[in-house]
């Protein structure tokens, strides 16, 4: 009698963690690549480790009572680091994104209405209009050939927020420079926050400081246009309120004054979501496709799931949760390449946690990429394995030690947008596409903004005969 076959394995490759801790400058340049690369072996099996260095204390926090107390129990007293702040500053401004205490409160209770059920309903024929045009791009490129698949999903991704946020598609002049503006700020963001990070802001070239204020302010003066059109058409009378995320956001008034938002802040909170928006998605999506490229078997039972509904163009939100498999590898890809890998807070007291004393003004960081990869939380943690949703057995881990959205007060604020148009992108590209690997390609995670890969995503994409 012939052996049952071996289950199907796909263990995505990623840095190599070190032996050993790394000496400071030899940390500080790997992690100006990728921060992924100043990570040790044991940094996937402590509870807690720590880095004191002159004028930095960080800790980083792995076990889950700690990892609540931080973000969820305690979560005043640990407040967002001004680092990334200042990094994003020039782009965000005072976005919700980076500000605390009671401004923060009132930004968020402002933005939430967007974001509600009936508002996720409204995005959804723009979600589907994006996929049209996704799907129409593709058509045009030579069949069954190698295409990065990351340029795709950072368009589409790109396409969705715009079109939800301003009821247009992004094309023409304005979306290519938003692009070309957007990927120069993404590959700064990391030389000028790190230095900072390890207490050495001396090292931030003035030269990236200006780039960073360059690009962040070529994006904003486009969006400045755009919102200040509807500002002025809405005051004029000369059209009415659209119900998409900008005339939510007109529309939000500060529950104590009363007071809407000052066109300052729109900017900043619209400049903040098309960042917030697409960065994070476009990352998550590229990284599905190569992980589902790897497993035909998945692929086949994923196209099979969205056979099931016929035509996608007429596909509806409820429809979404009969996807059960697409939205699991969703799942499990932010669980392998959550996109961001890494939340810093400041302690703002003194306090123990764990079987240390945590200083008052540290850093605190939180990283999802290795509790969401802990040898201790998961089993097989580097396999690649969307059907352990359904295992009992894994919920124990998805209690402790799943954030890919992060947690508390401050959890991700699109995260039921997010998963909605990953689900419907996905359904909508298997139905119409086989993705394989290209042979010698192998896609290498660095973490920077969110986590991407250095070389691109090169898969290949054969259309099937619908
Ligand atoms: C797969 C996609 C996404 C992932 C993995 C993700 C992840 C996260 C995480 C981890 C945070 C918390 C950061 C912290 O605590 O410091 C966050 C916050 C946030 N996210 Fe997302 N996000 C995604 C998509 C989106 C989308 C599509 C939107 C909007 C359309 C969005 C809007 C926001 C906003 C506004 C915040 C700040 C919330 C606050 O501080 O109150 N995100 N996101």
């Amino acid at each position: 009698m012939s052996s049952p076959e071996p289950p199907a394995e796909f263990c995505p490759h990623y840095p190599s963690p070190r032996k050993n801790k790394a000496g400071l400058w030899r940390m500080f340049f790997s992690a100006r690549h990728s921060w992924l690369d100043a990570l040790y072996e044991r940094s996937y099996r402590m509870r807690m480790g720590e880095v004191h260095l002159p004028g930095l204390d960080l800790y980083m926090v792995n076990q889950p009572e700690s990892v609540r107390k931080v973000m969820e129990d305690q979560e005043a007293n640990f407040p967002k680091s001004p680092l990334l702040g200042k990094a994003l500053k020039p782009l965000l401004g005072e976005s919700i994104f980076t500000t605390n205490g009671a401004q923060w409160r009132r930004q968020r209770s402002m933005m939430d209405p967007a974001f509600a059920l009936a508002r996720l309903q409204a995005a959804f024929p723009p979600m589907q209009a994006a996929v049209d045009a996704m799907l129409g791009r593709l058509k045009k490129l030579p069949a069954n050939s190698e295409h990065d698949i990351e340029v795709e999903m950072t368009h589409v991704t790109a396409d969705i927020i715009f079109r939800t946020i301003f009821s247009s598609p992004m094309e023409g002049e304005d979306a290519r420079r938003i692009f070309d503006a957007f990927a120069r700020f993404q590959a700064l963001a990391p030389r000028l926050m790190l230095p900072s990070l390890f207490g050495m802001r001396w090292l931030v070239w003035p030269w990236d400081i200006w780039r960073s204020h360059r690009a962040a302010g070529e994006i904003r003066n486009i969006l400045e246009k755009l919102i200040r059109l509807r500002h002025e058409a809405i005051k004029q009378g000369t059209q009415e309120q659209s119900p998409d995320i900008l005339g939510s956001f007109m529309e939000a008034r500060d529950e104590h004054t009363g007071r809407p938002f000052i066109f300052e802040e729109l900017v900043d909170q619209v400049a903040m979501l098309f960042l917030a928006g697409h960065e994070t998605s476009a990352s998550a999506l590229t990284w599905a496709c190569h992980l589902i490229a790897h497993r035909k078997d998945i692929q086949d039972r994923m196209y099979a799931e969205a056979n099931r509904f016929g035509d996608p163009s007429s596909l509806q939100s409820s429809d979404l949760k009969g996807l059960e498999l697409t939205r699991n590898v969703f799942r499990e890809t932010l669980r392998l390449f959550p996109p961001v890998g890494f939340i810093a807070r400041q302690s703002s007291t003194s306090c123990p946690m764990g079987s240390k004393q945590i200083v008052a003004g540290a850093t605190v960081v939180v990283a999802p990429w290795l509790i969401q990869r802990h040898r201790k939380y998961w089993e097989s943690p580097d396999n690649f394995d969307p059907d352990r949703f359904d295992r009992p057995q894994t919920r124990n881990s998805l209690k402790q030690a799943y954030l890919p959205f992060g947690m508390g007060p401050r959890v991700c604020l699109g995260a039921a947008f997010a998963l909605q148009e990953a689900t419907l992108i996905l359904a909508r590209l298997i139905r119409e596409y086989e993705l394989t690997p290209v042979a010698s390609h192998v896609p290498m995670p660095v973490g920077r903004l969110t986590i991407r890969s250095a070389n691109g995503v090169r898969l290949m994409l054969r259309r099937r005969s619908l």
